[in-house]
Order: structure tokens, then C-alpha cells, then sequence
């Protein structure tokens, strides 16, 4: 069933889809891309955002480098209404990598110069400055803070997680006073975000991350544990802290995961019996419980990128090293992450959710993205890989009408295939000259690691 795309129209998409029982929309009115966005206090100037996509590339000490302050000022050309930064940690034990980004004290003043440049630079070229938003997280089982040692902090035991992530029966879940603990870090962190010129910050739950798999956390004993309101408790506490520190004028934001596609006791979203199917009511009832905490933006995601069903994020024509190929249809997955934001759109009503899984179907994104914005199935048309690859999209559909088949990403998992290698990422297709290199040592140092 799997197929790697092969289309030259929406048309013969639209056959495709059809075939296999699925009903993705493609527009060719590309009038809703430019719709402005009222977040909060804020006006996005359109409706294609940037998804957080990060690239390992901090300084050590967590402060833009040369490679990150390219990143978001190749982002900057190309008249994106919102910009979802990268996950930037909150503390130093939960940082994914050791050059995850992280912001603090010492280093705000290179954070405040970066976002000063890159929205003046948006705003010289387009007339419009993005909103910005900052992804706060805590990486939880996936922490690594120095070199590529895991260091995990996990709420629970996962007999399927646990081989997979260096921790054993002798490792301790962490405390409800950690857990506690780390409120007041995330508002300490958001207030440096607000100093620094971001317009508002994401509590991350997705992907398996800490407050993501605190959400699944059936297991867990305490408040923290076992029943819906104990597994969403942090999350919420979380952003209404935020909420009370940072003010009126400052967005929160919480990008989450619909759905886990991991087994009941261990996951969210699915069924008690069939853990790939999608069960909403959970679901449904955090987004409300969202809203009513003063969220002002939602993003949803699903699955676990590190696990071996990682279409259920981001689908693909190749996978990385490892990884089977899935039985489904590209498509099935890419329906499945729209039906995700359409549904969360309903629930949320007018607050805005900024939609995901665009970047397999390559110059077709415009069209998919339009018909989605006109049929409120979300506000935003997010891109995760093609801002690797193609960073200024958005600005060749506002001037052209289309996006270029030739700068389009090809799902070939080339940056993931990195980040597992523990490289610095970027995209290996369309920036070359940058990321061929890095990716050939990041593999080379991987292979040299595995015959050790
Ligand atoms: C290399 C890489 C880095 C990513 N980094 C983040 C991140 O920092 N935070 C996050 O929420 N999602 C992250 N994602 C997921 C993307 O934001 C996005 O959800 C996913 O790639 C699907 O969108 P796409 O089809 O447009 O790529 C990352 C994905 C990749 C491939
Ligand atoms: S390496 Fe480039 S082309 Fe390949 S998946 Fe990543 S962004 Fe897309």
C-alpha cells in the first residue's frame, strides 16, 4: 500500500484519494493562504506558519548559533504569518541534545538581537512582522544533556519504551515535587521569551516528551498519575501559570499529541484494545480543558518520531535507517493528521490551530492548505520539513501563484536520519552545500559507533 509520490496534478491526487476511500480537498482558489490571523492580541499577517523544526545546533550553552541565526533568517524571506520556534529547553537535565536551544539569562541579549533582526528583516521586505512563538520543552525519557548519553527523567515504567531508552528496573520515575518543581521553571523561562521579544511560547506536549507522556501516564501513582485529571494536571497548571506571569498581551500557546499510536496503559488518544485507532474523548476534553486554561493557539501533533511508526508524524517516501516501511498509504497518514486539526478546530472554535503533515505532497501544499483554511479545518497551514527545505514557500505563492516542484522537500527522512545520528540538521536535498557534509559525518560517526 505504501507508495512514494508520483503526481503531476491535484487532480491525479484526487483519483488517488479516491481509490482508497480517503476525502483530502485540494483548492485552486489560494485566496485563504492570505487570510490574517487573530491570535490573542496579535494579527499574523497570513495563514502559513512555520512548525518548530529543530536543528541541534545550539552553543552549548544553549544560545543561537551561526547555523540557527541562518535558519531563522532564511525563514525571515519567506513572509511566514507565524513562526513556531524549535523546542528551546527549560532546564539543562531535559535538554534532547547538548546543543538543543536553551534560553536564560546569560544569553537573552543574543536571543533579543536574533528576533530584533530577523522580524525587521520581515518587516523591510514584506511590510509585516510574523508573530513569533517560542516551543518551551522538557525532552523527559528522551533527555540527553551531555554528549549522546541518555539521561532519562520518565513519569512512568514502559516495558516497550524503556530497552529502547536506557532505562531499567532500577530507575526511579520522577517525584511529584519535581514534577511540581518545573512549574515555576516554565514561567521563568516564558518571561525570558516575552523580554526577548517573542510574542508568545508553546508548552510542549507532543511527541513523547515529558508533559506529552505524562498525558498517557495511566500508571503513575499520585496526582500526577492514573486518572484523567491527575495526567493532565501539570500541562494545565503549567499554562496558567504562564498565563498569570506573562500578562494579557502574551500568547500561550500548547502544541500536544491528538493521538500516541502506542499501547493502552502506556499511551493517549488511542482505543483501549486497537492502539491505532483513534479514540477522541480524551482528546476533545484537553482542548477544552486547554481553552478554558487560556490557551490562545493550539498545534496538534501525534505519534512518537522515535518509535518505529513515525508516518503517524511525519510521513514519508524513505524512512531512516531502521525503520519499516508502513503498510499505509502516505495519504492515509496525511488524512489522518488533517482529520486530527479538523476535529481540534471544532473543539476549540475560535481559537486558532495551526494544522500539519503538508510536506509530503510537495507543490501541491498551496492547494491542499487553501481547502483546508476554506472548509475552517484550521487557521494555519503548517510546514515542518519544507521550511527545512523550501524556507521561503509562502513568499513564491504570494508572488507567483504556485510553489516550485524543484525546491520542494521529498519526505526522504535525510534530516531525521541526523538527528538520530546525533548530528546538526538541516535539509540534505534542497541545502545541500551545508548539510551533505554534516549528514556524511553524522552517518560516518554513527557507523563507526555501532561497529565499536
Ligand atoms: C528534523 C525534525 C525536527 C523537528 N523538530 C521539532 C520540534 O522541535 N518541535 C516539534 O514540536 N516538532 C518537531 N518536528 C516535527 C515537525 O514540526 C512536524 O510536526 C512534522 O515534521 C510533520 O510536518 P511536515 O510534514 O510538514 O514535515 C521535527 C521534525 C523533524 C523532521
Ligand atoms: S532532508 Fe530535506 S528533502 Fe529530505 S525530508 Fe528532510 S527536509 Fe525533506
Amino acid at each position: 500500500m505504501h507508495e512514494r509520490f508520483n503526481f503531476n496534478s491535484p487532480e491525479e491526487i484526487r483519483e488517488k484519494t479516491k481509490s482508497l476511500g480517503l476525502t483530502l480537498e485540494f483548492s485552486g482558489d489560494l485566496s485563504p493562504l492570505r487570510q490574517e490571523v487573530r491570535i490573542r492580541h496579535k494579527n499574523a499577517p497570513n495563514s502559513f506558519a512555520v512548525l518548530p523544526m529543530e536543528g541541534c545546533d545550539s552553543g552549548p550553552d544553549g544560545s543561537p548559533s551561526e547555523l540557527v541565526r541562518r535558519r531563522y533568517k532564511r525563514l525571515a524571506a519567506g513572509a511566514y504569518g507565524l513562526v513556531w520556534w524549535e523546542a528551546c529547553a527549560v532546564i539543562g537535565e531535559g535538554r534532547a541534545n547538548e546543543l538543543q536551544m536553551m534560553l536564560t539569562e546569560k544569553n537573552l541579549r543574543q536571543f533579543t538581537a536574533l528576533v530584533t533582526e530577523t522580524k525587521t528583516l520581515c518587516r523591510n521586505s514584506f511590510g509585516h512582522e510574523p508573530v513569533y512563538v517560542l516551543q518551551l520543552t522538557h525532552s523527559g525519557r528522551y533527555s540527553r544533556p551531555e554528549g549522546c548519553r541518555p539521561r532519562p527523567l520518565v513519569p512512568q515504567h514502559d516495558p516497550i519504551l524503556d530497552p529502547r531508552t536506557g532505562v531499567t528496573a532500577a530507575t526511579i520515575p520522577v517525584s511529584d515535587d519535581y514534577l511540581e518543581s518545573l512549574v515555576p521553571v516554565y514561567a521563568a523561562s516564558a518571561l525570558l521569551a516575552r523580554e526577548a521579544g517573542f510574542d508568545g511560547v508553546d508548552i510542549k506536549a507532543c511527541h513523547r516528551y515529558l508533559l506529552s507522556e505524562l498525558l498517557a501516564s495511566h500508571t503513575r501513582e499520585g496526582k500526577y498519575g492514573g486518572s484523567y485529571e491527575n495526567r493532565t494536571r501539570l500541562l494545565l497548571n503549567i499554562i496558567k501559570e504562564v498565563r498569570r506571569v506573562c500578562g494579557d498581551d502574551f500568547i500561550t500557546a500548547c502544541r500536544f499529541n491528538v493521538f500516541d499510536a502506542h499501547p493502552y496503559p502506556y499511551g493517549f488518544g488511542q482505543d483501549k484494545t486497537d492502539f491505532l485507532k483513534f479514540a477522541p474523548a480524551e482528546p476533545e476534553r484537553l482542548v477544552l480543558d486547554l481553552c478554558a486554561a487560556g490557551v490562545d493557539l493550539l498545534s496538534n501533533s501525534a505519534g512518537n518520531p522515535y518509535y518505529i511508526y513515525p508516518q503517524v508524524t511525519r510521513p514519508f517516501d524513505s524512512s531512516s535507517m531502521g525503520i519499516p516501511i508502513p503498510e499505509e498509504h502516505p495519504l492515509e497518514s496525511i488524512e489522518r493528521l488533517f482529520g486530527f486539526t479538523g476535529l481540534v478546530q471544532k473543539t476549540a472554535g475560535s481559537v486558532p490551530v495551526v494544522g500539519n503533515g503538508y510536506s509530503w505532497l510537495r507543490q501541491f501544499i498551496p492547494q491542499a492548505g487553501a481547502a483546508n483554511l476554506a472548509a475552517k479545518r484550521c487557521s494555519f497551514v503548517g510546514l515542518g520539513r519544507s521550511s527545512f527545505a523550501y524556507p521561503d514557500l509562502p513568499a513564491d505563492v504570494f508572488k507567483t501563484g504556485a510553489a516550485k516542484k524543484e525546491k520542494c522537500c521529498i519526505a526522504c527522512s535525510k534530516c531525521t536520519q541526523i538527528m538520530r545520528d546525533h548530528g546538526r540538521t538541516g535539509c540534505v536535498i534542497r541545502d545541500s552545500e551545508v548539510y551533505a557534509p554534516i549528514y556524511k559525518e553524522a552517518r560516518h560517526g554513527a557507523e563507526e559507533g555501532e561497529t565499536a
